[in-house]
C-alpha cells in the first residue's frame, strides 16, 4: 500500500497496547490540539513514563526524546529535585488568591537577580501565549501605541491576544482577530527573502523594519524570537539583535524578546538575549520555567513598563500559584546545580560537530546549524526545492529506531534536535548513530530515489554549489 505522498505505507511497529490506546483515543479525544499533528493518526506514539532524555511506552520500550516538549523539558523528564519540590510544595500550600506566597516573592527575586534588564520586575502567568498577550497589553499601556512589529515565520502562541501579534493566517480567520501587527522578514539567510547572500547583504530585513517604523506612527514594540523555534530552527546573524535594539532606541519602541522556547539555557545562556549582547525591554519565559511539572510563564520587564497598568489588569486564577512558584524555584536550582547553561554550550558544540562530521555529506542534507543544544538540519532536493515529503517520511521512520525527532522549518523541511540539557556525550553518540542509520534507510526508499532523480534532471548551479560545500 502507498501513502498520499507515494511512500511505502510501512510505519513503525506499534505494540498492541499502544494500538489499544489509539483506538480508545479515537473515540473520546478531539483532534484539536497538536497531539495528532505530527504523525499519521493511527501511528501517534503513546507514552506513559519519562526519565531524563528517555520516554517509555506502556510496554516499557525506551525512546530517545530529541524534542523535549519543544523546550519544556530542559531539565529532563521527572527530574528528582523538581519532583521533590512539587510534592513538598503540594504538602505546604498549593493555592492562594489575591494574596502573596513566600515562594512567589522568592521566585520573582531570583528571576530579577538573573535578568539582564536593570531593576527587573516580574509578572507570572499560566503559559507562553498568555505571556505574549500580557506583553502586548504592557506595550500599549506604556507607549500608548496599539501595534507591534513581528517577524515572518514567528510563533507566539495560540490565543486571540497572542495571535493578534503575528502572521498566523492559519488561525486568524477562525478568531476574527484584529491584526495589530506589521510583519518584517526574519533573517533566514540561507533562503534570504531578498535573494541576497552573506557577501551582498545590506540588512534589507532590518531596512524593512525601519520602513515600517517611518511609515507608521502606531507601533509601540517589536516582538522577536532569539532564533525561530516553531518554524525553525533558524538562527539570525549574531549582531541582528544589537541592530534591532538600536532601531528600537532610535524610534522609541520597546524590544520584546520572546524566549519562551529559546531561553532557559536552550541556546547556551539562561537568557538568549545575553548571547547577543543585547538588553531588551521585556523578556518572556515559559516552558522550562515550570520544570516540566506545572504551567508557569513570566514577563520580565523594566520597572516603569511593569507599573504602567493597574493591579488586576493581567493574571488568572492559577497564575503564579504557590505550587507553580515552588516548582519554578526548583527548576532554576537545577540549572545552577547541574550547570545546564554551560552544558548546553559544550554539549551543543559536541552534538553539532558530530552531526556535521557524520551527516553533512548525505544527499538531501544541505545545512546543519546550531547554537547551544538547539540544532536545525535542513533538507533540500537537488534542484533546491525543500525536501518536505522526505523529511516527513524521515520523521516518521525515526520511530522505528525509537528516536523522537522534531520536524520544523518554514517549509517543514528541517529536522530539529532539541534534547534535554541533561543529555550526556554517550547519549549524543547514540542519537547520532541512530540518525545516520536512519539517513541510510531513507536513501534506500524507492520514492526518495525517484524524487531525487527527477529533481536532479534540472539542477540549478546554486544548489549544486550548496551540496558540494556541505
Ligand atoms: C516562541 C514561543 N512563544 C510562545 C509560545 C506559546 O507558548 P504556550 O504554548 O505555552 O502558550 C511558544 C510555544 O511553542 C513559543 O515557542
Amino acid at each position: 500500500m502507498e501513502s498520499k505522498d507515494g511512500f511505502q505505507e510501512e510505519g513503525f511497529v506499534m505494540s498492541q497496547t499502544q494500538k489499544d490506546y489509539l483506538d480508545r483515543a479515537a473515540k473520546v479525544l478531539a483532534r484539536i490540539d497538536n497531539s495528532y499533528a505530527y504523525f499519521p493518526e493511527n501511528e501517534t506514539p503513546v507514552f506513559n513514563r519519562g526519565e531524563g532524555i528517555y520516554l517509555y511506552d506502556p510496554d516499557g520500550v525506551e525512546y530517545l526524546d530529541m524534542v523535549a516538549g519543544y523546550g519544556t523539558v530542559n531539565q529532563g523528564h521527572t527530574h528528582p529535585h523538581i519532583v521533590q519540590a512539587l510534592l513538598k510544595q503540594a504538602n505546604l500550600l498549593a493555592h492562594t488568591s489575591a494574596t502573596l506566597s513566600n515562594v512567589k516573592v522568592e521566585l520573582a527575586e531570583k528571576l530579577a537577580e538573573l535578568s539582564p534588564i536593570p531593576e527587573t520586575m516580574v509578572h507570572f502567568d499560566l503559559g507562553g501565549a498568555r505571556a505574549t498577550e500580557g506583553a502586548k497589553v504592557l506595550v500599549r499601556a506604556y507607549t500608548g501605541k496599539p501595534k507591534v512589529i513581528s517577524f515572518s515565520n514567528a510563533f507566539h502562541g495560540r490565543s486571540a491576544g497572542s495571535l493578534s501579534m503575528y502572521n498566523a493566517d492559519q488561525f486568524q480567520f477562525l478568531y476574527n482577530i484584529q491584526k495589530d501587527y506589521y510583519t518584517a522578514p526574519y533573517p533566514y539567510c540561507r533562503r534570504c527573502p531578498f535573494g541576497k547572500t552573506c557577501d551582498s547583504c545590506s540588512w534589507e530585513c532590518l531596512g524593512k523594519v525601519q520602513d515600517i517604523l517611518r511609515e507608521n506612527r502606531d507601533v509601540g514594540g517589536i516582538i522577536v524570537e532569539p532564533a525561530l523555534g516553531a518554524r525553525g530552527y533558524i538562527f539570525p546573524p549574531m549582531d541582528f539583535f544589537k541592530r534591532l535594539r538600536r532601531i528600537c532606541d532610535e524610534h522609541g519602541v520597546l524590544l520584546i524578546s520572546d524566549e519562551i522556547q529559546m531561553g532557559m539555557g536552550r541556546l547556551g545562556a539562561m537568557f538568549a538575549c545575553e548571547l547577543y549582547d543585547t538588553v531588551p525591554d521585556i523578556i518572556l519565559l515559559a516552558k522550562s520555567l515550570g520544570g516540566t511539572m506545572w504551567p508557569l510563564s513570566a514577563i520580565l520587564g523594566r520597572r516603569a513598563i511593569m507599573q504602567s497598568v493597574r493591579p488586576g489588569t493581567l493574571g488568572s486564577t492559577f497564575a503564579g500559584a504557590p505550587l507553580a512558584c515552588g516548582v519554578g524555584l526548583a527548576s532554576l536550582e537545577v540549572f545552577e546545580m547541574e550547570n545546564l547553561c554551560e552544558k548546553s554550550q559544550t554539549l551543543g558544540k559536541y552534538f553539532l560537530d558530530s552531526l556535521r562530521e557524520r551527516a553533512s555529506g548525505f544527499p538531501l542534507i544541505v545545512h546543519i546549524e546550531g547554537l547551544g543544544l538547539a540544532i536545525g538540519i535542513e533538507f533540500e532536493l537537488p534542484n533546491g526545492d525543500p525536501a518536505t515529503a522526505e523529511v516527513e517520511r524521515l520523521h516518521h521512520m525515526a520511530l522505528r529506531k525509537r528516536l523522537l525527532l522534531q520536524r520544523g522549518g518554514p517549509a517543514k523541511n528541517m529536522i530539529n534536535m532539541i534534547p534535554a540539557l541533561t543529555i550526556t556525550r554517550e547519549q549524543i553518540d547514540e542519537v547520532v548513530d541512530r540518525f545516520v542509520e536512519l539517513l541510510n534507510d531513507l536513501l534506500l526508499e524507492p520514492k526518495v530515489v525517484e524524487n531525487m532523480a527527477a529533481s536532479s534532471a534540472a539542477v540549478p548551479p546554486r544548489t549544486e554549489e550548496i551540496i558540494a560545500k556541505n
